[in-house]
């Protein structure tokens, strides 16, 4: 079945619904979302969404926060767009009913992350991301124009003459349908369960990212995958967040002696950005042989529990007591700064497709995101987009002169047998193994050349099935993400490697762009 609405929004997270929201007084928008419509990481979120309103805050200093997070790779016209506009967003939020945490006088009070100069992440509880998700909600409800689809797969991108023209979806009963759109946006989310630790939820596979791939769109900064350094590590419970958000409360990471370590690693120690976090949990590991723990035992003048109830009831579903345990963690996968490569106003290099939020890849978040700027970027892109996507389609604008390079175009390869274990979980498991948090040479070898094998017989397979598309997704995330970790051949922000351990901005201090190469038409 064909349906045809003006616009086409692919995922319902805080990118998709801003966008739809700003679509709605354009024409008819069609929303689909993979499952239930407030599934996905927005409503996942915990810590916060960094905003420069505080009046011992200023854009320019989240600016300044942001870019050496990014470690010497974010564009600062994104994110000039992101900390400039995000006050007047999250103030639509707030006028929209938003009830994020407030002080004694009634105004938001916001609190401390990793890398932020100033308290400036506002929160609702340690459940920032289900407040946000439920007034976007409820302002879509209201809109007659905005139409929701739920369970609705998007397997395909549908093009006519180089032009994205909408998309192709399989329902729960895996029949085929086609919504085609004057403009259609990817915000599809990222792709953490490429990996087999992720904080994560199930529907992040890197659909939109795979799709975009496969019909021709450019896609940048792979190689920049972000560990978050603080999830619960307690055999048989899930791999949960603790929000970055405890630490800037004070909690403090402690070794297996039960000594305070990270000042030894970071003069901001704690709140060094989240690889650097990362890494120094993964080496005092090794040094020490025993876990790591993070404690909120001294902090006697906070009331963790009720700072953090969601946090507090996943330790004690796991047996501990947030406010007195020293509770196990280590470092998993939550974020990818690479994507779908964008301008400010969310155009791809396909015209008729744009992307936002975490799919896309603006250059905002360089090689490492700043704390709790993903939801704001979702918030200030999905914006962007929603509000130039009733002009004609045309590609995107470039962006500075050298900071974009592409490379070599992926060739589409032979035919191939799949590689005999060729399934998710072995996909997974090998990411985790080979693309992780330290990458070795032999790694990246072995990971490059699995996952080329392994994307050739998923490309050259015939099988139309939802399993087919999903494995195909996550193959070919990890495939563009090998080739980019193996091509960059220095350490920064997301991406280190034992081989070339030092950051090189003569030979490295810009981004790449991979592409498929189009067979003749
Ligand atoms: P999402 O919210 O992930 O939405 C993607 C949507 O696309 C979903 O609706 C999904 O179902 C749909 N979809 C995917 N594939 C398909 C398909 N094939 N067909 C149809 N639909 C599809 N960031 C912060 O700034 N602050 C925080 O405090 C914070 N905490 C986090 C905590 C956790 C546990 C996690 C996982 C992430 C957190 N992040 C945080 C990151 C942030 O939540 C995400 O980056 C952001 O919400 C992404 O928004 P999005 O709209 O791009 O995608
Ligand atoms: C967290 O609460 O630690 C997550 C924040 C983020 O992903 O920015």
């Amino acid at each position: 079945m064909t349906t045809q609405p003006d616009f086409l929004v692919l995922g319902s997270g805080i990118a998709a619904l801003r966008a739809a929201l700003a679509l709605a007084s354009r024409g008819s928008v069609c929303v689909l979302t993979k499952g239930e419509p407030d599934q996905g990481s927005t409503g996942w979120a915990q810590g916060g969404i960094a905003v420069a309103m505080g009046d011992d805050d200023s854009p320019r200093l989240h600016l300044e926060d942001t870019l050496a997070a990014g470690d010497g790779l974010c564009e600062p016209d994104a994110v000039r767009a992101l900390v400039g506009e995000g006050p007047r967003y999250v103030s639509e939020l707030l006028a929209w009913g938003a009830r994020f945490d407030r002080d004694a006088q009634g105004r938001p009070a916001p609190t401390r992350e990793a890398a932020h100069s100033v308290r400036r992440v506002l929160h609702a509880d340690d459940a920032t991301g289900r407040e946000i998700s439920r007034v976007l909600h409820e302002q879509v409800a209201a809109l007659p124009a905005i139409t929701i689809i739920d369970h609705a797969i998007v397997t395909e991108l549908l093009c006519e003459g180089g032009v994205c023209v909408g998309a192709a979806y399989r329902d729960a009963q895996d029949r085929r349908h086609e919504v085609r759109a004057r403009a259609t946006l990817l915000a599809t989310g990222g792709a953490g369960q490429v990996f087999a630790q992720t904080t994560n939820p199930t529907v992040t596979t890197g659909d939109g990212m795979a799709m975009a791939f496969e019909v021709g769109a450019e896609v940048a900064d792979l190689e920049f995958v972000q560990f978050h350094p603080t999830v619960l590590d307690v055999p048989g419970r899930p791999r949960f967040l603790l929000s970055e958000a405890l630490r800037g409360e004070g909690a403090r990471l402690l070794n297996v002696a039960g000594e305070a370590f990270m000042g030894r690693y970071e003069s901001a120690a704690e709140l060094a950005p989240r690889d650097r976090v990362a890494r120094a949990i993964v080496r005092e590991r090794q040094r020490t042989g025993g876990p790591i723990s993070l404690s909120m035992a001294h902090l006697r003048d906070l009331d963790v529990h009720a700072r953090f109830p969601q946090i507090s009831e996943a330790c004690r579903e796991a047996g501990l007591d947030l406010a007195r345990d020293p509770v196990p963690v280590s470092p998993a996968v939550h974020y990818v700064m690479g994507g779908v490569v964008t301008d400010l106003d969310g155009r791809t290099s396909l015209p008729g497709l744009y992307a936002a939020g975490e799919v896309a890849c603006t250059g905002v978040h360089g090689a490492n995101r700043l704390a709790s700027n993903s939801l704001l970027e979702g918030l200030v892109f999905g914006a962007r987009a929603g509000a130039v996507m009733g002009e004609p389609p045309r590609v995107r604008d470039g962006w500075g002169p050298g900071r974009l390079v592409a490379c070599a175009p992926a060739v589409p390869g032979p035919a191939v047998e799949a590689p005999a274990d060729l399934d998710v979980a072995t996909v997974r498991l090998r990411a985790w193994r080979d693309l992780g948090l330290v990458r070795t040479p032999e790694g990246l070898q072995a990971a490059d050349a699995w996952f080329t094998q392994a994307r050739a017989a998923c490309v050259a397979s015939t099988a139309g099935d939802l399993a087919s598309a999903q494995l195909r997704s996550l193959v070919t995330v990890a495939y563009l993400m090998s080739r980019a970790a193996l091509r960059r051949e220095e350490s920064r922000g997301g991406h280190y490697r034992t081989d070339f351990p030092e950051r090189h901005d003569d030979t490295w201090g810009h981004h790449c762009s991979d592409v498929l190469q189009r067979t003749a038409e």
